[in-house]
């Protein structure tokens, strides 16, 4: 599958946000990953539908929301301008209903999983959920270690389902990349890498050409 790069704003300034997405934009992100915290499912708080109302006018980027919250299904509605929407299965006894919701809302439905938990809960979720997320460091937080088990998830989980998008996030950077993509991830999000890097257009081209 062709990789595609995801930054996330989370790692950008509060107060430039609308700034960042342009330039995200510009330099040819596949899509803008917001990352909205709800002070529950993970300690800190990030921003709702209001701000992501915005950047969606900044330029024609899809968004995806990675929601880390509790009843996920509460923000659906708030995000429905996102392509994708994206939900914890820790978060819910009903992913595939959600699933469902999301689809009938006309939009993607993602489901991501916790450096604790096991791909084989998403096996039930295969044709349901149209795309996979595998944290690969604990959320809540930006520029953690990549914990390197979870990219051994990535792997059996693409033995289960050759053809549902992998989407990966935490610790992505040039140095990480091509491994996680040979274990068959195809979306990767790079929040704290891209903000080092010189440009973020340059950034999105080192992983970029790293894929193979
Ligand atoms: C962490 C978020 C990530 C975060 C990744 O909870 O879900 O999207 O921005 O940051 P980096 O790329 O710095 O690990
Ligand atoms: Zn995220």
């Amino acid at each position: 599958m062709k990789p595609e790069i995801a930054p996330s704003i989370l790692s950008c300034d509060p107060a430039d946000y609308a700034g960042s997405v342009k330039e995200m934009m510009q330099a040819g992100a596949d899509w803008i990953h917001l990352d909205v915290m709800d002070g529950q499912f993970v300690p800190p708080i990030t921003f709702g539908g209001a701000l992501a109302e915005r950047l969606a006018e900044l330029g024609p980027t899809p968004l995806e929301a990675h929601l880390m919250t509790e009843t996920p299904e509460r923000h659906f509605e708030a995000f429905r301008m996102c392509k994708r929407i994206i939900f914890h299965i820790e978060a819910t006894s009903h992913a595939h209903r959600l699933c469902q919701t999301l689809k009938s809302m006309g939009v993607q439905a993602g489901v991501a999983i916790n450096p604790g938990t096991s791909e084989r809960l998403l096996e039930p979720l295969i044709g349901a959920a149209d795309l996979f997320l595998v944290m690969t460091v604990n959320p809540g937080w930006g520029g953690q270690a990549l914990i390197w088990e979870c990219v051994e998830k990535v792997g059996r989980l693409r033995t289960l389902t050759p053809d549902t998008p992998i989407e990966v996030d935490g610790g992505v950077d040039v140095q990480s990349i091509s491994r996680i993509y040979q274990a068959g991830a195809n979306v990767f999000v790079a929040g704290s890498y891209l903000m080092k890097a010189r440009t973020i257009a340059e950034g999105i081209e080192g992983l970029r050409e790293r894929c193979v």
